[in-house]
């Protein structure tokens, strides 16, 4: 069974944030710069990690990494509460601001996350690496032996005590477990990553399972999935851009499809 979430925030950090402090956080990530750097952490979440095992034979294998692009993250004062928007709650709220609230699906990155981390693909310790990026700009990286919260309700808490605290860590050993980290998500990536970005708009149709088998060991796989519910993914540093199915399919369902491929590749039962 899952551990509840602890929040342990020393008392002087227990100050009431005004809601212009939510409204311009909540606004824009661009400006994250990680001042916080050498300042004493604050221990502010507790969650048990999944031990990944290193390869037994302790030989290099290649891996994957996942990003999660435009993810409808966004936190909102309704009432007295900091709350993660989403349309099933708060439809009339968001209505209220002029915003579409079929825009605000982060149900979809919460499937998203679950399918990645739960693949025997993550268990085998493959995923080398794992980023979200939201629609605000906030760049997530979350590790890849962290257990998300498996309902949506503890899910939306979790996001609103990172999108706030800028990161969650374990209160054993204090490792940063997800961290708001700065644009660009390049900067990020190894050198030699090959980054394919999924779109049903793509006019290249490829058999998921042929396509990562076709790719040398010797390039990291970056793939890139949208976690929202319209639009199409930012295209700005794809390498390659495909179509995994003639139907368009939900990100969870896409992101099983990559799992499965590579797990077959890689031997991964
Ligand atoms: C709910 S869909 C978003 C719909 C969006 N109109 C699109 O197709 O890009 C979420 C993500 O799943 C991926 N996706 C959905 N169907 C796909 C397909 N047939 N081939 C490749 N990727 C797909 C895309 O990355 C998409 O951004």
């Amino acid at each position: 069974m899952v551990r509840a979430y602890r929040i342990k925030v020393p008392k002087s950090m227990k100050r009431k944030r005004s809601e212009e402090e939510i409204v311009s956080e909540a606004a824009d990530y661009r400006h994250l710069d990680r001042e916080d750097e050498g300042k004493p952490e604050d221990v502010i979440g507790d969650m048990p990690g999944i031990p990944v095992m290193p390869p037994a034979d302790g030989s290099k294998k290649s891996n994957v990494i996942f990003i999660l692009d435009k993810a409808p993250l966004e936190i909102g004062k309704v009432g007295n509460k900091h709350v993660l928007l989403n349309s099933d709650e708060h439809a009339n709220f968001l209505k209220k601001q002029s915003k579409d609230p079929s825009e605000y699906r982060p149900d979809i990155v919460h499937q998203a996350l679950l399918a990645i981390l739960d693949s025997p693909l993550t268990k085998a310790g493959r995923l080398q690496a794992l980023y979200v990026r939201s629609t605000r700009h906030a760049l997530i990286e979350i590790k890849p032996h962290v257990r998300i919260p498996r309902t949506f309700r503890r899910f939306c808490g979790l996001m609103v005590q990172l999108l706030e605290k800028q990161k969650i860590t374990a209160v054993g050993n204090r490792e940063k477990l997800l961290t708001l980290i700065k644009n660009p998500v390049t900067d990020h990536l190894p050198v030699n990553s090959r980054k394919i970005g999924l779109s049903y708009s793509s006019s290249k149709l490829v058999q998921v399972r042929d396509y990562v088998a076709a790719a040398s060991d010797n390039v990291n796989l970056v793939f890139v999935v949208g976690a929202m519910a319209h639009g199409i993914i930012d295209k700005g540093f794809i390498d390659d851009f495909i179509s995994v199915s003639n139907y368009p399919l939900s990100a969870a369902c896409c992101i099983s499809r990559i799992c499965n491929a590579l797990e077959q590749k890689w031997k991964i039962l």
